[in-house]
């Protein structure tokens, strides 16, 4: 195991994302001088962190009066602020760093074209339960990337969650639709049980529901079985789970619709990576 205690961390953009990653390194104990964060914004969040742990952050690298080398960076603006955020000086600050980009829709190759200097690019997509440090994330390294860096990388982004790897760039896409707006599908799916419940007059829905979900999700990984079993389990012949199922699993049910909305999600993150 790579000690990330010995290396030193540049994130580029602390909003959401950005400020998830960094609140990990901090719980991880890190230390705060080996952290550089380059953010325009201070939010009141940032503010907060930074005062409390003495964090170094400046508005662009230019500000720096002190040698800072980076050895992991990672890239976590908005896709459409990338282009402005890279200048020569910022191009030059990371050329011996591992760059880590969770940009959506850029590729490896828009990123060796922005980072001309540099030659160790990963691309990353993650989702937002990463703030709790339960991110599913998804790692493509450029072909360049050497072993020992690799499980840098892998130390660095399992202190978002659990990590997965591909070698085929294209079904970050794919992962983007499934798993990066995975969160709202399951938002969705609550707030409709919530409603619901509402409706039925319960005082405590919110709760009732998110202890259903959670409780599913124990069951599911206490029995190691499969979750097409545990659901044959509740329903019984002739009973009221059976009668659920059968609108949920006809042709136009759930499943159905599930399937429509994230091929119309993937054709949309293909869209995105086109215009990016
Ligand atoms: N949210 C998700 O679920 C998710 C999941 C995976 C990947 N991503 C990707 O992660 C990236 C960040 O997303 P986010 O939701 O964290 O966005 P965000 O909250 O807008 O964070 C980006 C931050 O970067 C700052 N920034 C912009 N240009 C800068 C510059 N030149 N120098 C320094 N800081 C700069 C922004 O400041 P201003 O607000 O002032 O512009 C903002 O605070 C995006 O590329 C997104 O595609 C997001």
């Amino acid at each position: 195991m790579i000690n990330l205690k010995k290396q030193k961390f540049l994130i580029i953009g602390a909003g959401n994302m950005g400020y998830a990653v960094l609140n990990s390194l901090i719980e991880n104990k890190i230390s705060s001088k080996n952290i550089l964060i380059i953010e325009k914004k201070i939010t009141p969040k940032l503010k907060k962190l930074k005062s409390k742990h003495n964090l170094k952050i400046v508005k662009n690298v230019r500000l720096l009066k002190y040698k800072f080398v980076p050895s992991i960076s990672l890239i976590s603006v908005k896709p459409n602020q990338l282009n402005a955020a890279v200048d020569s000086s910022l191009e030059k600050f990371l050329s011996n760093s591992l760059i880590v980009s969770i940009v959506a829709g850029k590729k490896i190759s828009d990123l060796k074209n922005i980072f001309t200097l540099n030659k160790g690019i990963v691309r990353a997509m993650t989702n937002t339960p990463a703030s709790v440090n339960m991110g599913t994330t998804l790692v493509c390294f450029d072909k360049t990337i050497k072993s020992d860096q690799k499980k840098i990388v892998r130390n660095f982004l399992s202190l978002l969650g659990q990590i997965n790897e591909t070698k085929n760039e294209k079904v970050i896409d794919d992962f983007t639709a499934i798993f990066g707006s995975g969160p709202a599908y399951i938002f969705l799916f609550i707030e409709t049980l919530i409603k619901i419940a509402d409706k039925s007059g319960f005082k405590n829905s919110k709760n009732m529901v998110l202890q259903t979900f959670l409780g599913s999700l124990l069951l599911l990984l206490n029995e190691k079985d499969s979750p097409i079993h545990l659901k044959k389990s509740v329903t019984s012949k002739g009973g009221t789970t059976e009668a659920a199922l059968k609108i949920l699993e006809n042709k136009n049910g759930l499943s159905t619709l599930i399937s429509k909305a994230i091929d119309k999600a993937k054709k949309r993150s293909r869209e995105l990576s086109k215009a990016n």
